[in-house]
């Protein structure tokens, strides 16, 4: 067996390579061991996080608003069973989806682990370890990642009572008090799902900040709404220690500046400290493809790694680890290796934390402008003062633009609000086509939306807002 392409590992990057390499006339084949398709992102990530976010978004929504909107209803109740088939269920219908479209594009796929041999050459081992060698012109890394644990410290994860986000989709009771280990996106995202559900959280974060890297303003406004809710925070804290107690887990950790460390008990513990690049048993020691001090697949600006005819892809290299970005990152390799310019723009990559309310960004921060010493102007404007936001009642948040002072062109957008993750995207193709703010504040909004705060936080980077 011959083929053009041969990827390894079927999540967003390297399913969606291997469509886009078929689309193009190239000869395609799809390596994964798990037995769907879809990876971190469709099986155990984005699309099961998603399904018990909006289910418990309703939940609160039925709690806290429908009094005030005049719909008197009895105490909602959870069935945390039928919640949770609705996340199966979710994730089947994608999974579905995947082996649909892997036929449809005539893809030959391969159940087992993908293994390098050397550039033209690799082999599958399934679960019988029988191997069976393929031969192909090129070859995509696309592993993923894998959860990356506390450096230092032993955390012994039973996805019961100690979680990654894996065990934190399933709990099969609601925890009287979750600890959540690190306030980046994953702990903030699942955290609110078991708040809205009824646990206690509290969530541990060594730096000062949650969602560490996303614009500072937006982190305190956001860190503000979900105290509101409940939620409690630890900062500046490092977790040294995660241990099973007869009852539950207790969490220690000492403050960053010195001083005592604290224990904490938890019912559960999720702990979710980061994710690192997935390459065992690749074999790439073997194949010669250098890695980096992160332990990445080292690629140069077109995806290639050091050997010819082998490419990575996704979360196994440098960037933000996302699935889009991987998408992007799959879609670029394969038009290359069509003959086409294949290209990805790192500096348009939307980020999402799919909360109650979202946040959204794309571009720059405002730390990152100060800190490369660009010129900049900011327009915000919040939501509380948009008629749409006031008839849902979803005044929380404001949208934030930054443009460049002498070009007025837009280096970053910031939105904390409801239906922010659908917002951004007219901000990203803004800036995809290298836009202004004053492009951006003249372009004709639908009234009454929300994205008419997008518009007048343009609007304020140059002029004044209308409705403020
Ligand atoms: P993360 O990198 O977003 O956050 C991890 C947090 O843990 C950091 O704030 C870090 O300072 C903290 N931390 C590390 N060691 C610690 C310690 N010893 N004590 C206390 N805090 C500590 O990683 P996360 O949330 O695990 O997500 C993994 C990846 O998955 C990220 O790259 C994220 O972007 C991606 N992801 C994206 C989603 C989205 O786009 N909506 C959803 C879920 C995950």
């Amino acid at each position: 067996m011959s083929y053009d392409v041969v990827v390894i590992g079927a999540g967003p990057g390297g399913y969606v390579c291997a469509i886009k390499a078929a689309q193009l006339g190239l000869k395609t084949a799809l390596i994964e061991k798990r037995d769907t398709y879809g990876g971190t992102c469709v099986n155990v990530g984005c699309i099961p996080s998603k399904a018990l976010l909006h289910a418990t978004e309703m939940l609160l929504e039925a709690e806290h608003s429908f009094d005030a909107l005049g719909i008197e209803i009895s105490k909602p109740k959870v069935n945390l069973k039928k919640l949770m088939a609705h996340r199966v269920n979710t994730v089947e219908q994608n999974t579905k989806g995947l082996v649909f479209l892997m036929k449809k594009n005539k893809i030959d796929t391969f159940q087992g682990t993908g293994q390098v041999l050397a550039a033209g050459k690799v082999s599958v081992t399934g679960e019988d370890g029988k191997a069976q060698e393929i031969e192909t012109k090129n070859i995509v890394i696309a592993t993923g990642s894998d959860i990356a644990g506390i450096p230092g410290v032993d955390v012994a994860f039973d996805e019961k009572v100690i979680v990654s986000s894996t065990g934190a989709l399933e709990f099969d009771k609601v925890p009287g008090h979750l600890v959540v280990v690190g306030g980046g996106v994953i702990g903030l995202e699942l955290g609110s799902v078991w708040a809205r559900l009824g646990s206690r959280v509290t969530v541990v974060e060594y730096l000062d900040t949650i969602l560490g890297g996303m614009d500072g303003e937006v982190a305190k406004q956001f860190q503000r709404i979900l105290a509101k809710q409940g939620m409690d925070f630890k900062l500046s804290a490092k977790v040294t220690g995660v241990k099973k107690t007869g009852k539950g887990a207790s969490v220690t950790f000492e403050p960053v500046k010195g001083g005592d460390a604290e224990t904490i008990e938890a019912d559960a513990v999720l702990v979710a400290t980061g994710r690192k690049p997935y390459t065992d048993g690749l074999g790439l020691e073997n194949a010669g493809v250098e890695l980096d001090e992160r332990g990445r697949v080292k690629v140069d600006g077109h995806l290639k790694t050091n050997v010819p005819g082998i490419y990575a892809i996704g979360d196994v290299v440098v960037g933000p680890m996302l699935a889009h970005k991987a998408e992007e990152e799959g879609v670029a390799v394969a038009e290359m290796l069509a003959g086409q310019a294949g290209h990805v723009n790192y500096d348009v990559i939307p980020g999402v934390v799919y909360t109650s309310p979202e946040v959204a960004s794309v571009g720059k921060t405002e730390e990152e402008l100060k800190k490369a010493g660009v010129d900049y102007k900011a327009g915000k404007f919040p939501f509380t003062a948009n008629g749409r936001a006031r008839a849902m009642l979803q005044t929380e948040g404001f949208v934030k633009v930054l443009a460049d002072k002498a070009t007025d062109r837009v280096l970053g957008v910031h939105i904390v609000g409801f239906g922010a993750g659908e917002m951004i995207h007219e901000a990203a193709v803004l800036m995809e086509f290298g836009g202004s703010s004053e492009d951006l504040a003249r372009t004709c909004h639908a009234h009454p939306t929300m994205s008419e705060a997008v518009k007048e936080a343009a609007l304020a980077t140059f002029s004044k807002p209308i409705h403020m």
